[in-house]
């Protein structure tokens, strides 16, 4: 009996040793996925993703995105190429055909250098009934064109809801990849978190805007059924006083709008939504976000706004990404990581993405907060009120692969592969939420990476540690 107990004490401390190890003693993974090394080409622009719609005067590039803050709204953006036509939408829901309701909107153009834009048109559509489907026409007058999507559920701590995550998407032979394995992935993405990098028009010869163009009508099979919710890159900014374009943002903040006002917002590349269970903080890499900047005073006014009863999720997304062990970009968002990632950890925001590396990492929670200049405190540590940094700059763009990574892979990076895919963030419930990603090469139901992700709120630290073994 008593060799029984001393065996049981032995076992007991193997395993509170083998915990602990788990806990701290983590080793990251580099994934040793073998890829081509070829550089991926633009499709051309007679592709048939480019494909111009029939039709005078007929809407392309009809995208949506949220349009209010708690997602009874959604904003619809489209482009008529010969003449502005109507700034009307004409909706209805599924379950009423009868009562056609419009709303109006908006139209705009806008020149760069040598490019005049057509018509943009941007109308917001409000009051719409939570979980339902709509159908909407665009187009009225000339060639009408008919989309549908489906209304988020009522925001609320325990409603499960599915995202989908690409960024830096671009326009090649792999984009196209990325996107048709998001669209056939049954982990079925109702919402897509684009964490920036759209076009890469600006890498075309005096930022060819027509590219925008074609961008919009390859993203429209999708864009147009389900919002995307908008990241600004640095691709966005289109910034080139050498041939007389020294606003930032310009073609980015005529084509995509978003609801910045209704989080009180003072621009576009700073926005809050709550889409379900989940509050959504967008940053703006590209925008000044120093102390006592608009941003900052933003930001410093919606952390303590959000409540995680009501919305127990809280993700950022941001361009630039503040964990990166790649030699691609290596420390760019080190500057936004000393500003702000104490408000992370205070806040317990759960996940932060972010894209501008064009490949896929995911950090374990750290923080790395203490270093005051003086005390030398500058590693990160483990840290359960920390996010999960994860990097999905890997949608596809010409620009190719980010796969020189900096060696030993450091600690706090739990996986990291240069490959291009997409990723899915299923929220379960309050406490629950499954991430996967998907590598391009697989299947796109495989998942190359998953981790479950217990939200910092609702999970105590103790819940944590044993979800972590
Ligand atoms: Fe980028």
């Amino acid at each position: 009996m008593g060799f029984m107990r001393w065996d049981f004490v032995v076992l007991v401390l193997v395993l509170l040793i083998l915990s602990v190890a788990a806990e701290f003693c983590y080793g990251g993974r580099t994934s040793s996925f073998v890829r081509t090394a070829n550089l991926s080409l633009d499709m051309p622009v007679d592709s048939d993703v480019f494909l111009v719609p029939p039709g005078y005067n007929a809407p392309q590039q009809v995208h949506i995105t949220q349009g209010d803050h708690v997602g009874k709204g959604v904003l619809v953006s489209w482009v008529t190429p010969d003449e502005p036509g109507s700034n009307t939408v004409i909706y209805w829901a599924e379950n009423n055909t009868t009562l056609k309701k419009q709303a109006d909107g908006i139209v705009l153009t806008y020149n760069y250098f040598n490019y005049t834009s057509g018509y943009i048109h941007h109308c917001t559509i409000k009051g719409l009934e939570f979980d339902t489907k709509y159908y909407y026409e665009v187009g009225i007058g000339n060639t009408t064109r008919q989309f549908w999507f489906v209304t988020p559920p009522e925001v609320g701590p325990d409603v499960p809801y599915t995202f989908g995550l690409i960024g830096d998407l671009g326009q090649t032979y792999d984009s196209n990849r990325t996107l048709t394995h998001y669209e056939l992935n049954p982990a079925k993405g109702k919402t897509m978190l684009f964490v920036g990098d759209l076009s890469y028009a600006d890498d075309y010869p005096f930022h060819d805007n027509t590219r925008w163009d074609t961008w919009g009508r390859f993203t429209e099979r999708n864009a147009a059924y389900q919002p995307w919710i908008w990241t600004a890159g640095n691709h966005e900014l289109d910034f080139d006083p050498d041939i007389g374009e020294s606003i930032p943002f310009k073609p980015y903040e005529n084509r995509y709008h978003v609801p910045y006002e209704a989080s009180y917002s003072t621009s576009p590349f700073w926005y809050s939504i709550k889409r379900a269970s989940a509050y959504i903080i967008v940053m703006s890499s590209y925008s000044a976000y120093g102390k006592y900047t608009p941003q900052y005073k933003w930001l410093l006014n919606e952390f303590p706004k959000v409540n995680r009863t009501e919305t127990p999720w809280l993700i950022v997304l941001m361009h630039s990404p503040l964990y990166n062990s790649y030699v691609n970009h290596y420390m760019e968002g080190e500057t936004m990581r000393v500003m702000y990632e104490s408000w992370f950890v205070e806040y317990k925001v759960d996940v932060v993405f972010a894209g501008h590396v064009h490949a896929y990492e995911r950090s374990e929670r750290v923080s790395n907060v203490a270093y005051n200049i003086v005390n030398g405190l500058c590693t990160p540590i483990n840290d359960y009120s920390a996010p999960v940094y994860i990097t999905i700059g890997d949608g596809g763009n010409f620009e190719g692969l980010a796969t020189e990574m900096t060696e030993p892979q450091p600690s706090y990076s739990a996986y990291r592969e240069a490959s291009f895919g997409h990723g899915i963030l299923d929220i379960k419930n309050r406490t629950h939420a499954y991430f996967s990603w998907h590598r391009n090469q697989d299947g796109f139901a495989v998942e190359a990476d998953s981790v479950w992700l217990l939200n910092r709120y609702w999970n105590s630290l103790e819940e944590s540690s044993v979800a972590a073994l």
